[in-house]
């Protein structure tokens, strides 16, 4: 199916807000998320732009994932945040060598896929190989201390979603918290990871040690584009390392969160579930983790239902009858378009077409209506937080999907 005129403009639009954001710091670009909000590098973000970029030019979709990787740490970390260069528009600053030194949900080994998919291009997959098997292994290893196959992360901020009630227990914090209280207990454990001094084994996972599900499962989709990358690389043993690794993963996920057809996130060392619903209950569908009958009913129960997931805008990241619901909240209510993109490649990886297509339908909608806002009220659709902000771009992604 042809786009339409409007896609079209969308498309065109979509590429003239990633040139806008663009930076070149010395030999390195890269492309910040919103000029006012947020003007560094983030981690994710930089992948979702190389996700699209890869439908305009493969090559700066390389550059910004280059800059991404050249500030990884000895152990393999790559920081969600680089402050390229200074900027009044955010004043928290943590972390240590020009970065923030904690990380994000790793959607790098995915991006990498998708350039290759594009222009096969063997030299890059070779060069960039060696960094992102070390942050893969990180993963594994340093975030798995215990040999149970779940990765931890050590702050909400690594989840992406820096507010979200997911975490409101492992934080000791009440549903109907401020944005103030929820942002100073975040700075104060990245002082407490200061202290010390990074390390993961004996201290900072003593704060805040959460196995959240969207994490873990882009995790597994990752381990699965890194056994693709290194079969293209003839590194057989890497193969079936990244394979094992994502079967372990998934069993883990069955065995230490899932109940009542939901898996759910843990905290602490013991995995204390955190019954709470949020849109990461449809994040395993992103790498195929439900079955395909526990996926129909976790949709006709959740994602459809009109107490819950189903408003007149979906989908929102919190489900209406949570206490902590709020459509005006930080990671609190509103859609983002990344959760709205991760849930429609979940759905179409099990050939739910329909809501699929309403779900990216809703999307452009959104975008058209309030053009490129950082997240939208899902009952009335207003756009809200930061402006020129380069997520709705990721409607390229579904708009080519759908047409093709
Ligand atoms: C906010 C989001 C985070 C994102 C960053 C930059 O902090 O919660 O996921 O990476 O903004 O867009």
């Amino acid at each position: 199916m042809a786009k339409s005129p409007k896609e079209e403009e969308l498309k065109k639009a979509s590429y003239n807000l990633l040139l806008a954001n663009r930076r070149r710091v010395g030999k390195y670009q890269y492309t910040i998320p919103s000029p006012q909000t947020y003007p560094y590098q983030w981690l994710w973000d930089s992948c979702f732009h190389a996700i699209i970029l890869a439908y305009f030019s493969t090559d700066d979709s390389k550059r910004e994932l280059l800059s991404l990787i050249s500030k990884q740490f000895e152990d393999g970390l790559i920081p969600h945040m680089i402050y390229w260069e200074k900027s009044e528009a955010i004043n928290i600053k943590w972390g240590k060598d020009g970065t923030s030194s904690i990380t994000q949900p790793p959607m790098l080994a995915y991006a990498v896929w998708q350039i290759y998919k594009k222009d096969k291009d063997l030299n890059f997959l070779k060069e960039i190989y060696p960094n992102i098997f070390r942050f893969y292994n990180y993963l594994l290893t340093d975030r798995d201390p215990r040999g149970h196959h779940l990765s931890g992360i050590i702050n909400p901020d690594e989840s992406g979603e820096d507010n979200s009630p997911r975490f409101d227990i492992p934080l000791s914090l009440p549903p109907d918290q401020t944005l103030d209280e929820s942002t100073k207990k975040r700075v104060a454990l990245v002082e407490k990871h200061i202290a010390c001094d990074f390390r993961i084994k004996d201290c900072m996972r003593n704060f805040f040690w959460v196995k959240d599900v969207p994490f873990n499962a882009i995790l597994i989709e990752n381990l699965k584009n890194m056994e693709n990358i290194a079969g293209v690389l003839n590194l057989h043993k890497d193969v079936s390392f990244f394979n094992k690794a994502q079967n372990l993963m998934k069993k883990a996920m069955r065995d230490l969160m899932f109940e009542d057809g939901i898996f759910w996130p843990t905290y602490g060392r013991d995995y204390k579930r955190i019954k709470v619903k949020t849109w990461a209950i449809f994040a395993p569908l992103f790498a195929k983790i439900y079955s395909k009958s526990e996926a129909e009913k976790l949709i006709n129960n959740h994602l459809l239902a009109p107490r819950e997931f189903l408003m007149k805008y979906p989908v929102p990241t919190v489900s209406g009858d949570e206490p902590s619901y709020d459509p005006d909240g930080f990671w609190r209510g509103p859609i983002w378009m990344a959760t709205n993109w991760f849930i429609f490649r979940g759905l179409l990886n099990y050939g739910f077409y329909e809501i699929a297509q309403k779900i990216k339908q809703a999307s452009f909608d959104l975008i058209i209506k309030n053009g490129f806002r950082e997240h939208f009220n899902p009952e009335t659709g207003e756009g809200q937080g930061a402006e020129n902000f380069t997520w709705g771009t990721l409607i390229v992604d579904m708009m080519e999907e759908v047409n093709n």
